[in-house]
């Protein structure tokens, strides 16, 4: 029998995306298709999608959804059914997902994903007779109050449905003042403590996080710290009073957009057997970043510009990258004062330091097929995606030992560099001293030849494929049905 899954996400790839979630989002109906599950994506009609749906049908128009009226618009996503929310009132604006050109947030965003979760739920109630599923899976806060309203508010006749929530980041919560509560159109009862109410206003994850009947996050590791005060970001009371149905599946990647043997965007295509190869890459990217050539190694940076990602303490650390020969390439966009001590650093260490600020895909690409070692000091990470393309690319990870950096990559220790495991480097904390450190260990393997192609290849050996992933996504479902 095939489980029909109504994944509900505010972005994903190739349609939308800033940042893993998309990848994710986009990558789970392959990843869980062998595995029986027939999954359906709804995203937000914005700009970008909907133009890439181009002419599609109507399957149905509500002339209020919470006070703007919408249309909800069928179509397909690398060949997998899609569901658009075409909201223009809510949606159709220049600008990114979340927030305006300027980086503001949107001020009507409780609005705009109440909404996006309002129609979820009629969409998981029957709404539409031909489409019709047996399980919803929501994505984030942005998502998450498909399952509110599943429960509290469902359309007329719904059968209940099995649901999970997913967290890809504690950090972000959706939470709203107290007056925006009476436009949502939830009964008065979803005021309360093991509802919608958090800390005295509305809390979307947190709502979502107690309607869900599983919650996942994205490593195990993550699962377990987010029971804990420092990673749980005040919700820690209630991922421990959910017990045991809150576990981590970690993430894969995608070997149709990640795959060096045949990504476009490489200068220099290579494999396993062929890393060699990746010198060509090396010299094409120090020259787009205006860096030395050179024979020393060359660290890369791909990130949001953000305390999380731990971009404060690289800052600190340049000196000491450059002053033990290292480079540094690195790409990313998000704090503007960030941004600024970027640019500084690179004026300090002419043709040491490149620094490009954007968003720009098929760069992130050539980094990791040039770059002979990608930085991660994220401070927390749920899974964290960059560590596994730089493993799949031989680009060896140098990662902090939390979330998700912590089951995917193994430390060169003496133990596993003599059994042939190693993978990258990992360090404890996100401080001057550890980061130093760690960069100065890496500098050191990596002048032993044997050794780094040692680690190279074990990491582009190992399998982050969706496969086991998306069996235990699967697994998931199929386990929820039969206790529904
Ligand atoms: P997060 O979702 O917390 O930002 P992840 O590591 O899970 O972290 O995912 C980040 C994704 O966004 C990766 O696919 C990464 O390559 C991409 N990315 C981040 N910043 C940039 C950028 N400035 N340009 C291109 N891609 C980027
Ligand atoms: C979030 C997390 C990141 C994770 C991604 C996809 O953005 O910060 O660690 O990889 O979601 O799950």
């Amino acid at each position: 029998m095939t489980i029909r899954v109504l994944s509900v996400a505010s972005e994903a790839v190739p349609l939308v995306k800033t940042g893993g979630l998309a990848d994710v989002a986009g990558a789970l109906p392959s990843a869980v298709a062998p595995h029986g599950v027939e999954m359906t994506t709804l995203l937000p009609g914005y700009p970008a999608v909907m133009k890439a749906l181009g002419r599609a049908r109507a399957v149905h128009t509500w002339d209020s959804l919470l006070g703007e009226k919408a249309r909800l618009l069928g179509g397909k996503m690398d060949g997998y059914p899609l569901l658009v929310l075409d909201a223009p009132a809510y949606f159709q604006r220049e600008g990114g997902p979340y927030s305006d050109a300027e980086g503001r947030d949107w001020v009507d965003n409780w609005r705009r994903f109440a909404a996006f979760g309002r129609a979820a739920a009629d969409i998981a109630g029957g709404l539409v007779k031909a489409r019709r599923f047996d399980v919803v899976h929501a994505h984030d806060w942005q998502a998450a109050m498909a399952l509110a309203y599943m429960r509290f508010a469902p359309p007329e006749g719904a059968t209940p449905l099995p649901s999970v929530m997913t967290i890809h980041n504690m950090a972000f919560q959706g939470f709203y003042s107290a007056d925006k509560f009476p436009a949502l159109g939830l009964p008065s009862q979803a005021w309360s403590m093991d509802g919608v109410e958090y800390h005295g206003g509305v809390g979307f994850l947190k709502a979502g996080l107690e309607a869900a009947s599983a919650i996942t996050t994205v490593s195990p590791t993550y699962a377990r710290e987010i029971r804990t005060a420092e990673f749980g970001m005040g919700l820690e009371g209630l991922i421990l009073s959910r017990g045991d149905k809150v576990s981590g599946i970690v993430n894969g990647i995608d070997p149709a957009q990640w795959n060096p043997q045949v990504d476009p965007a490489l200068p220099s295509p290579f494999n396993v057997k062929t890393i060699g190869k990746r010198a060509a890459n090396k010299r094409a990217l120090e020259a787009e970043f205006g860096l030395e050539a050179g024979d020393g190694p060359l660290f890369v940076v791909v990130t949001r510009l953000t305390w999380q990602k731990g971009m404060d303490v690289l800052l600190e650390v340049i000196d000491h990258l450059v002053g033990i020969g290292g480079r540094l390439a690195l790409l990313g966009s998000g704090d503007k004062a960030m941004e600024n001590a970027f640019h500084a650093a690179a004026m300090r260490h002419p043709g040491k330091v490149g620094v490009r600020i954007g968003y720009d895909e098929a760069l992130s690409h050539r980094m990791q097929g040039g770059g002979d070692a990608i930085l991660v000091p994220s401070r927390f990470e749920p899974c964290g995606l960059t560590q596994l393309y730089g493993l799949a690319y031989g680009c060896v990870p140098v990662v902090a030992r939390t979330g998700g950096l912590a089951d995917t990559v193994i430390d060169a220790n003496l133990a596993a560099v003599m059994g042939g495991v190693a993978t990258g480097v990992q360090f404890n904390g996100v401080n001057y001293a550890s980061l130093a450190d760690a960069v100065s260990r890496a500098v050191t393997l990596f002048w032993q030849q044997d050794v780094w192609r040692g680690i190279q290849r074990a990491g582009m050996k190992t399998d982050f494929s969706w496969s086991r992933s998306g069996k235990a996504y699967a697994d998931l479902y199929a386990k929820l049905i039969a206790e529904a």
